[in-house]
């Protein structure tokens, strides 16, 4: 059964792409196979330790390591449709521009057909996407990030709707590299780039790009936000829902292993949700992905225990370092015995005498979600989970407080759409800027940020029990420059007082920006920090803080006459409350 807009979309690619051949993808362990053998033969894989069965590492062009924001573009109609966060191009200027970058770039190379489903199959809440490429690396890494095959076949039927992502390498020149979105048409092109969020394009193209603009129409809203499930000693569970920027902690929070005993964590999802309204008036979470694709350095058994158990076999990393014994190696992951040589991210012999890293700073491991101890079964549920708590946070040294509590939902809006966030190697350009990062969705929003900020108030509109809204900081440092909190299975601390408030039992105390917890609400048993330095961690500097809003006030701005009133108010409220404090 061939759905007839699928088979017209391939026909129109192949004739302009020019392939020497076409293959449909059906998911099956014999494609991944032989994929593998012919990606082993031409070198776009090595193979790792036979301690690691089914593993391999690939290394990406050098210029090409990390999301390209500046080549990234929604090409709406109107360019205030896109709104001033995100680049545009309009859809004529794509087609004359773009789209010849595709004419024959497929000679001498493969077109695969992968087709794949967003959510577990058969919810209600899933949908199916289709991504063209010349690169069996995009398709290897789909089959463990999606659900790939002819299970997305049998969900499109024959007149199903679906998103179609166009992908070619290119020359992988920058200069020939673009990422466009049509928001109208559902359709993505991405060109000259193999990398990870530029090229797997449904991750962040479909479901944040293009899903946030359905969830827009739709009434529901698709985020950069992990999911996970926190029950406590007594059986309460929450699930607790928490969009940081790239790199900032969003898949260590969702694997979690509590430093202490008698909480349970489960893992749902590490990067994206999707986020309905249920009949129960709550908000309901699916994770649309059914892998990770997560940062590798620091990780290790120390700091995330699960993510290591689920790296044991089937992986695919990119641009980690080797060790002679063919296991791969990245800074944080152990000590290596000195004097001992590796072959670092670029295939170069590499000491701790050389200096640079050894792995890339934005190195990553592709694997199945499934390999992950703290998955459970909530994962393949069509319906979700219900979401308690929604978290917002991100990487500040100074400024922001370990966590603090949004008054309610419309101040937890602001809170999220006044988010700051110091920039990191998961996009290209300057490290530890501070910027803002709105929900964490700057640079995955399809449409213009101040109708999205009006989008999730009118969602708070419809929740007779919305969650409440918290904002973290990990990354807080002393005048030493040394980090307050130790991070990682110590966050259960946090997410323990997050669960309480929600269940009324937590005690905080309030400051002009939100509510931080009390000493003595906090569970600190065991970690040495006195009531001197948790004042450190939660202290709210009224000075500083001025400046940040005033920081905040200009972007806002930008938003002009699309900025919801109710957002202007809370902004107000907080300069008067600042003024008094
Ligand atoms: P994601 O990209 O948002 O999923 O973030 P990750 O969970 O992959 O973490 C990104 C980087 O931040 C990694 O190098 C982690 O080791 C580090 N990190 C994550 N959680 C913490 C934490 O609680 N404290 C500290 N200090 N670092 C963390
Ligand atoms: P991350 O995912 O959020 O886990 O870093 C990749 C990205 O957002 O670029
Ligand atoms: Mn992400
Ligand atoms: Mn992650």
């Amino acid at each position: 059964m061939r759905n007839n807009e699928l088979s017209a979309w391939v026909k129109e690619v192949a004739d302009h792409t020019k392939p020497d051949a076409i293959r449909w993808c059906d998911g099956s362990m014999n494609e991944a196979r032989s994929l593998e053998d012919r990606m082993l033969e031409d070198g776009t894989l090595v193979r790792l330790s036979e301690k690691l069965p089914a593993s391999f590492l690939h290394r990406s062009h050098p210029t090409d390591v990390a999301r390209a924001e500046h080549l990234t573009f929604i090409c709406s109609e109107r360019e205030e449709q896109c709104g001033p966060t995100n680049n545009w191009m309009s859809p004529e200027e794509a087609e004359g521009k773009v789209w010849p970058l595709f004419a024959g770039a497929m000679r001498g190379r493969t077109l695969y057909i992968v087709p794949y489903v967003m959510g577990p199959v058969g919810s209600p809440y899933s949908r199916v996407g289709v991504q063209i490429t010349d690169s069996p690396y995009v398709v290897a890494n789909l089959r463990l990030m999606t659900r790939m095959g002819d299970v997305a076949i049998r969900q499109l039927g024959r007149n199903g709707q679906f998103v179609k992502g166009l992908h070619s390498l290119g020359d992988l020149s920058p200069e020939r590299r673009f990422i466009c979105h049509f928001p109208q048409t559902k359709t993505i092109w991405s060109i000259g780039s193999g990398y990870g969020d530029n090229a797997l394009l449904s991750k962040k193209c479909h479901a944040l790009r293009i899903a946030s603009v359905e969830g827009r129409d739709e009434g529901w809203l698709a985020e950069h936000m992990m999911v996970v499930g926190v029950t406590s000693p007594e059986g309460v569970k929450h699930y607790i829902a928490a969009a940081f920027p790239s790199a900032c902690g969003k898949t260590n929070l969702a694997m979690l292993v509590p430093s202490f005993p008698g909480w349970k964590i489960e893992t749902v999802g590490d990067d994206i949700a999707w986020m309905h309204v249920g009949d129960d008036g709550r908000l309901w979470a699916i994770n649309p992905e059914a892998g990770f694709f997560g940062v590798a350095p620091r990780t290790s058994f120390r700091t995330n225990r699960n993510a290591m158990a689920a790296l044991s076999r089937d992986v695919i990393f990119t641009n980690v370092a080797v060790r002679q014994d063919g296991m791969p190696w990245w800074e944080g992951l152990e000590d290596l015995p000195e004097g001992e040589v590796v072959t670092d991210w670029r295939g170069h012999p590499w000491s701790k005498a050389s200096g640079d890293r050894a792995a890339h700073p934005n190195s990553r491991f592709t694997v199945s979600a499934r390999q992950c101890p703290a998955v459970g079964p909530s994962f393949d549920d069509p319906r979700g989970v219900p979401i308690s708590a929604i978290v917002f946070g991100g990487r500040r040294a100074r400024i922001a407080p370990l966590v603090y509590e949004a008054r309610d939902w419309t101040h937890g809006v602001y809170v999220g759409a006044t988010l700051v966030s110091e920039t990191t190697a998961a996009a290209t350009g300057a490290l530890g800027i501070p910027r803002n990062d709105p929900m964490a969705m700057l640079p995955f929003c399809g449409f213009n940020m101040g109708d999205y900020f009006a989008h999730w108030l009118r969602v708070g509109e419809r929740l007779t029990h919305p969650p409440r809204i918290f904002h973290v900081n990990w990354f807080r440092r002393g005048d030493d420059g040394q980090l307050l909190w130790p991070g990682f299975g110590e966050n259960i601390r946090v997410l323990k007082w997050i669960v309480e408030r929600v269940d009324g039992t937590g005690d905080a105390h309030p400051t002009p920006i939100g509510l931080v917890p009390t000493y003595d609400a906090m569970d600190l048993r065991d970690l040495g920090i006195g009531p001197r330095r948790f004042d450190e961690l939660v202290h709210v500097d009224t000075r500083t803080w001025q400046g940040e809003t005033s920081w905040n006030e200009i972007f806002l701005d930008r938003f002009g006459k699309r900025l919801p009133e109710p957002l202007a108010r809370e902004h107000r409220a907080l300069v008067a409350r600042l003024r008094k404090a």
